[in-house]
């Protein structure tokens, strides 16, 4: 079975382990209540490195409300029994002291990317990513890590903080994982009421739709005011964000004229969703 370890000392032992092997090392940050995306990713781990270590820490920093934070799913049995199978080498989930001990006051804050969309709505939300990362890349030594593009902005701060810091590992972006009517996987999808959840595929259809029309060249505003309006008539209450980004810098950008992402964050009722695809202008 998958072992589990708890300690800095006890991964890095592990870790110098394989290092005197020679195996390369892939990370897969998590916050566990795993489904099929975060699968997808250990799978994509396992085909490019010869170790992967599985990290399931539910991180208090990246939360903004102490609500959110007590009602977000906590699944530890189910995730190991979920990764066991797929081959994954090791669960690392460590006691919150061993991340945030005694004292603890660094920060590990990315500007520029970091700031607008979800950025602009959760405020301290991806300093607490960033600090959490840089943390896990510190302790893990890992080669490689895996990220969802499900959320966009985390993995552009994440390369950028690995850039920046010279953190010797390579971000690799793996593709969201979809219902078959096309909702976007997340361990938040399990609290939408079962009206919600049938109002809640209506998010992807209208990102593919609008970006469709984006990458035939209607303007950003006229495209965007239009799937704001068809995102409210099919029942969101609020549409916190919709835009259109550069896919390489996330700059805002008025009309896609190379490979851009639209990007959307809405509420159903308690819930807030976020979703993001690709325009590709032809
Ligand atoms: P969490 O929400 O558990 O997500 C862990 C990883 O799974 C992230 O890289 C996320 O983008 C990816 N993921 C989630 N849903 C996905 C989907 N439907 N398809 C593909 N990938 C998906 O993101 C976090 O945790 C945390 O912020 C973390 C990076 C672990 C730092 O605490």
């Amino acid at each position: 079975s998958l072992p589990i370890i708890r300690t800095v000392s006890d991964l890095r032992a592990l870790t110098a382990i394989w290092r005197r092997e020679g195996a390369s090392i892939a990370m897969v940050p998590t916050m566990g209540a795993l489904h099929e995306g975060h699968l997808s990713l250990v799978r994509a781990a396992l085909a490019r490195a010869d170790r992967v270590i599985v990290t399931l820490f539910v991180n208090p920093k990246q939360f903004n409300s102490a609500a959110d934070l007590a009602a977000y799913p906590r699944t530890e049995m189910d995730d190991a029994a979920k990764l066991a199978p797929l081959g994954a080498h090791v669960l690392y989930a460590p006691y919150g002291d061993e991340m945030y001990g005694p004292g603890f006051a660094t920060t590990v804050s990315v500007s520029g990317v970091s700031e607008g969309l979800c950025g602009a709505h959760r405020p301290g939300h991806f300093d607490g990513v960033a600090t959490v990362v840089t943390k896990l890349f510190l302790q893990g030594g890992a080669d490689f890590a895996f990220f969802g593009e499900k959320d966009f902005q985390q993995l552009h701060v994440v390369r950028r903080l690995a850039r920046d810091l010279d953190i010797p590992i390579e971000i690799v972006g793996c593709p969201t994982v979809r219902e078959p009517d096309g909702l976007a996987l997340s361990s938040r999808n399990v609290r939408l009421s079962a009206a919600e959840r049938r109002i809640a595929p209506k998010l992807a259809e209208t990102l593919f739709d609008t970006a469709g029309r984006l990458a035939e060249g209607v303007p950003a505003a006229a495209a965007l005011d239009a799937a704001r309006v068809a995102l409210e008539a099919g029942g969101f209450d609020k549409v916190e964000y919709l835009e259109l980004r550069d896919e390489e810098t996330l700059a805002p950008i008025e009309q896609a004229e190379k490979p851009a992402r639209l990007l959307a964050a809405a509420w159903l009722g308690e819930t807030r969703l976020i979703d993001n695809v690709k325009v590709m202008p032809a």
